[in-house]
């Protein structure tokens, strides 16, 4: 069986990983539709060595499509979302609008995999960083309880879009040529620069992004009490976010388990040379499916303590990956259709 797709934000950063997913992974599509702004209306964009054209995003763009890989920010799945279900098509959803949604299923296919089931219509795909992180912890917390997870982020350019690389890239430039670097898109200079995340801050000083990882985390893991606190920076890597996690589990959990687990854990690479002091960088994880993982140590201010060290391509399992994975396991467990679908 095969089926028609359309990918809404296909001009974007993730749609563009999106459509080459896709094709690598040959995803059995029969019709393939792309999707943007009216800016983007007319471009071409090629697909298996075919040219197709952008489509502005309207209500009719949804008849007949039996998936939506949407990736066109939060309020652009908000508008359409409704207009996807009621045509009969599922929506992946990579925007925040839903994930927290109690009848939308947050999905990372290596973690909660049965949670699509009661999909009605909307799946969310997690956040970036909280992705990233679950790979690399969950596997160690059906091990041996967590009960306290901490996270520092050094997040690239990528996480906000096409547009944002390309404005790194045109600061370090300009930067190196002794001009003022441009800052349309970030607040600040990236450059040669790091901030704390610029999302919105709450009450208690958090900001948007930290409290994403905090709260989706518990609903992937199905852990409402989960302890978790985060720091989020973005740095000047183009591709690719790293995170500091350090794990307080229940019991005792020695580095050498910790490493036997995640060798065999799906998704996940060990990326380890103590005698080279070589351990995983932006660079190594761009371009690569799985999240690498090193420098796996004993917290040496608790017994129960661990420490890690993670990098993965937040464009690739970050975001189109994890939704192309969530599709595939739609179409293996014959889920390819909306709750209005089969109410009807
Ligand atoms: P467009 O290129 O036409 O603006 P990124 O996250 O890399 O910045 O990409 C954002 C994606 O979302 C782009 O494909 C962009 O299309 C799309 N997008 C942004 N706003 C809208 C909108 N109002 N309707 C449809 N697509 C949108």
């Amino acid at each position: 069986e095969s089926y028609s797709v359309a990918i809404l934000g296909a001009t974007g950063a993730v749609g563009a990983e999106l459509l080459q997913l896709l094709e690598e992974r040959n995803f059995p599509i029969s019709n393939l539709k792309l999707l943007a702004s009216p800016r983007s209306a007319g471009q071409v964009l090629e697909f298996k060595g075919e040219c197709f054209t952008l489509e502005a995003v309207s209500e009719k763009s949804f008849q007949g499509m039996d998936i939506v890989l949407a990736s066109a920010g939060g309020s652009t799945s908000k508008a359409w979302a409704e207009a996807i279900v009621q045509s009969g098509a599922v929506m992946i959803d990579n925007s925040s609008a839903f994930r927290m949604d109690p009848s939308v299923p947050l999905v990372v296919p290596e973690v909660n995999p049965d949670a699509v089931e009661d999909h009605r219509g909307i799946i969310a795909n997690p956040n970036c960083t909280t992705i990233l992180m679950s790979l690399a912890v969950w596997p160690l917390h059906q091990a041996c309880p967590i009960q306290r997870l901490l996270a520092a982020t050094y997040q690239s350019a990528s996480g906000a879009g096409a547009r944002a690389m390309e404005e790194l890239k045109q600061q370090t430039q300009a930067i190196l040529n002794q001009q003022d670097p441009p800052a349309e898109i970030f607040p600040y200079p990236l450059a040669f620069n790091l901030f704390p995340h610029n999302s919105p801050l709450n009450a208690q000083g958090y900001c948007e992004e930290e409290m994403k990882m905090i709260h989706e985390t518990r609903k992937i893991f199905g852990a409402p009490d989960l302890r978790v606190s985060a720091t989020c920076v973005r740095v000047p890597v183009l591709r690719a976010h790293s995170e500091a996690i350090n794990l307080e589990f229940a019991e005792p959990l020695s580095a050498d388990r910790a490493r036997q687990i995640l060798a065999e854990a799906p998704g996940v690479k060990l990326l380890e040379d103590w005698d080279k002091n070589y351990f995983p960088m932006p660079m190594d994880a761009s371009g690569k499916d799985e999240v690498l993982v090193g420098r796996i140590r004993q917290d040496l201010s608790h017994p129960c303590g661990l420490e890690l060290w993670i990098c993965g391509d937040q464009i690739r399992k970050g975001a189109a990956l994890n939704a192309i994975q969530i599709a595939e396991l739609l179409v293996n467990r014959n889920l390819v259709q909306s709750a209005m679908a089969v109410s009807s």
